[in-house]
């Protein structure tokens, strides 16, 4: 086995060992932290703040039969009292957090 070969499967083994726990980018998870965690709590399960204007919990079927399209609709015009996001994080931005509800959603 030449050197390349060596190189591209420890390339492979050290990717999928470090990404199992989650794989949206700590930029990502950073962002959910800063913007959505004080109503939605750090694992999706709304915090107090956020179960008192009705936020539910992004594990419940409910939540998860969405589509990406209609999550994303949600947080770029708002529903309710969850407010529009559409001024304050990037179209990019927006998708990723929907990649991290999902996974949130996964974890139970
Ligand atoms: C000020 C509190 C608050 C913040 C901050 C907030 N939300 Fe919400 N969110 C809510 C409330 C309340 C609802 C429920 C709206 C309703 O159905 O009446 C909701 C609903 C949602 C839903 C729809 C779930 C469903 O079943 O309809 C999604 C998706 C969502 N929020 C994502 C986010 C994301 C992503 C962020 C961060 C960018 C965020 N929220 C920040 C309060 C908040």
């Amino acid at each position: 086995m030449n050197k390349f070969y060596k190189l591209a499967i420890f390339v492979v083994v050290v990717g999928s060992l470090t990404s199992s726990a989650f794989s949206a980018s700590p930029e990502t998870q950073a962002l959910y932290k800063a913007k959505c965690s004080g109503c939605h709590g750090i694992d999706g399960n709304a915090s107090p703040t956020g179960k008192k204007l009705g936020a539910p919990d992004f594990t419940m079927p409910e939540v998860m039969k969405l589509t990406d399209s209609e999550l994303i609709d949600i947080i770029t015009n708002g529903k309710n009292k969850m407010l529009p996001y559409k001024e304050k994080l990037k179209e990019t931005e927006i998708k990723d957090l929907v990649g991290y509800l999902r996974e949130l959603g996964k974890k139970k």
